[in-house]
């Protein structure tokens, strides 16, 4: 019989992986996707805890879906209730103590133990729990993609951090930093272009931190891994994230001048250009380190474009550690980034520090997005009347459109038929929008073979 899942994601790329694979574990349970969360036997809310804001969607979203919940009671149906993700696995029990209608609450790590929870919700009474760091990896227990990938897939290859940075949650959430070995990696990948991506975007907490077991019995790095994956036949672009600027190994850099599937632009969170902040954050490096990087990056792939995180407000931030902050930003020049106030964690160590009044956040939050929006305004017009190779993803919302992604992680407009879905075609890029820009198509399209953009210095 078919039951209906309706599942909704928050947070980052990793979760949107992880929700894919819930629906394949479910698949087999007869389980197909509903359109609404009020079609559904069962809404899995995949959660995020990075900001509290984050944190307390999750329980106004949860009010609505009691509301939907009893209402498919009164007709005779029920509907399963679970929270899973980052919020459930830091708040377990209080999910269910503060809403006491979720039946299933399960962290990131357990996800392939689905079926058997499903099963035991139906015979208990009570809500069921799982947030345990089980010695087993979910990974070996998975089964294969269930739908399509789409032109562009994303793949977790590493999960979990140990570098405790003192603002973040994702150490206690996910777990200790594990990679997944390269063969395992490799199959899915050679699976996901099979099945039609041509774009693969490698995923982890602290993806370049890397280190799989190879073929040959050694470990293997990002930049290894990279030229390995490069060498699949119809894989024309690969990308990863989100990386930390300690793990920016020489191998890894060198790839980025000599692996034409690698694209030129690289999410690099600096969260501060202010040498006290960083040491006090525990990110371990100095905002000169950071510019050192990014010249080496720059000299392997001068066109390389530059994304970022940003903290502001961080515990004892001074108006001059800000300033240093804007410094570092104007040394770089961004093609993209995001920025955050500072919000403080349960269980963090910085949680417990002397805070910095919210108006100074707000204030200094719209200086960053000031100059950040400008810089990556200047990128995107300097693509203007450039051709660049699109990877086609999806219609757009207007009729006859297209939506794809530059090679510098731009999305890019354009009116053309649907049937170039998957391809990608030579764009001419004539306008730019605030966050996108709009070209025509220019030339026959080849759909496998990569068109690396010519390069143009930075
Ligand atoms: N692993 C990545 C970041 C993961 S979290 C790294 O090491 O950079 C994504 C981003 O959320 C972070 O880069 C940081 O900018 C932001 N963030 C994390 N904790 C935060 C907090 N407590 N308050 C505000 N922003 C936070
Ligand atoms: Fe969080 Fe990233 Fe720091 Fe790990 S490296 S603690 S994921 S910010
Ligand atoms: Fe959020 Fe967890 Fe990702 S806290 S950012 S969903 S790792």
């Amino acid at each position: 019989m078919t039951k209906r899942v309706f599942i909704k994601t928050y947070g980052c790329q990793m979760n949107v992986y992880d929700s894919a694979r819930m629906a394949d574990i479910l698949h087999p349970l007869g389980y197909r996707p509903a359109d609404a969360p009020e079609d559904a036997d069962m809404v899995i809310l995949n959660t995020c805890h990075i900001r509290e804001k984050a944190a307390e969607k999750v329980y106004s979203e949860l009010g609505r879906l009691h509301q939907a919940k009893a209402e498919r009671q009164r007709r005779g149906d029920d509907m399963i209730i679970a929270v899973a993700g980052c919020v459930a696995q830091a708040e377990g029990e209080e999910i269910t103590r503060r809403a006491p209608y979720v039946d299933i609450v399960f962290g990131p790590q357990t996800y392939h133990r689905l079926p058997e929870m499903v099963a035991r919700a139906a015979r208990a009474g009570a809500a069921v729990l799982d947030t345990e760091f089980p010695p087993e990896s979910k990974f070996d227990r998975l089964p294969e993609e269930s739908a399509a990938p789409g032109p562009s897939a994303f793949l977790t290859i590493q999960e979990g951090c140990d570098k405790f940075c003192t603002f973040c949650v994702v150490p206690y959430t996910r777990g200790a930093e594990f990679s997944r070995p390269v063969d395992a990696v490799v199959a899915e990948a050679r699976r996901l272009v099979g099945a039609g991506a041509g774009e693969i975007t490698l995923l982890g907490q602290n993806v370049n931190a890397y280190h799989g077991a190879g073929p040959d019995g050694a470990e293997w790095r990002l930049g290894a891994l990279a030229r390995r994956l490069a060498g699949i036949e119809g894989l024309a672009r690969i990308r990863y994230t989100t990386s930390h600027p300690r793990d920016m190994d020489d191998d890894l850099i060198a790839a980025h001048g000599e692996v034409p599937q690698l694209m030129p632009f690289l999410h690099l969170p600096v969260q501060s250009g202010a040498d006290r902040i960083l040491a006090a954050m525990n990110r371990r490096h100095g905002a000169d380190d950071y510019l050192r990087l990014v010249d080496r990056l720059r000299a392997a792939r001068p066109d390389i474009a530059l994304s970022s995180d940003f903290i502001v407000g961080y515990p004892g931030e001074s108006d001059a550690d800000f300033a240093a902050t804007l410094s570092l930003v104007e040394a770089v020049g961004f093609a993209q980034a995001y920025s955050f106030k500072y919000s403080p964690r349960p269980g963090t160590p910085a949680a417990d520090e002397v805070q910095v009044a919210d108006d100074v956040k707000a204030v200094r939050l719209d200086a960053l997005q000031a100059i950040l929006g400008q810089q990556q305004d200047a990128f995107n017009r300097a693509t203007v009347g450039r051709t660049l190779p699109v990877l086609i993803e999806r219609n757009g919302r207007h009729p006859g459109q297209l939506v794809g992604r530059s090679p510098y992680n731009q999305a890019v407009h354009l009116t053309a038929p649907p049937t170039l879905i998957g391809t990608i075609a030579p764009v001419a890029i004539g306008a730019t929008t605030a966050h996108s820009l709009r070209g025509t198509l220019t030339g026959p399209v080849a759909d496998a073979p990569n068109l690396i953009a010519e390069r143009t210095p930075a």
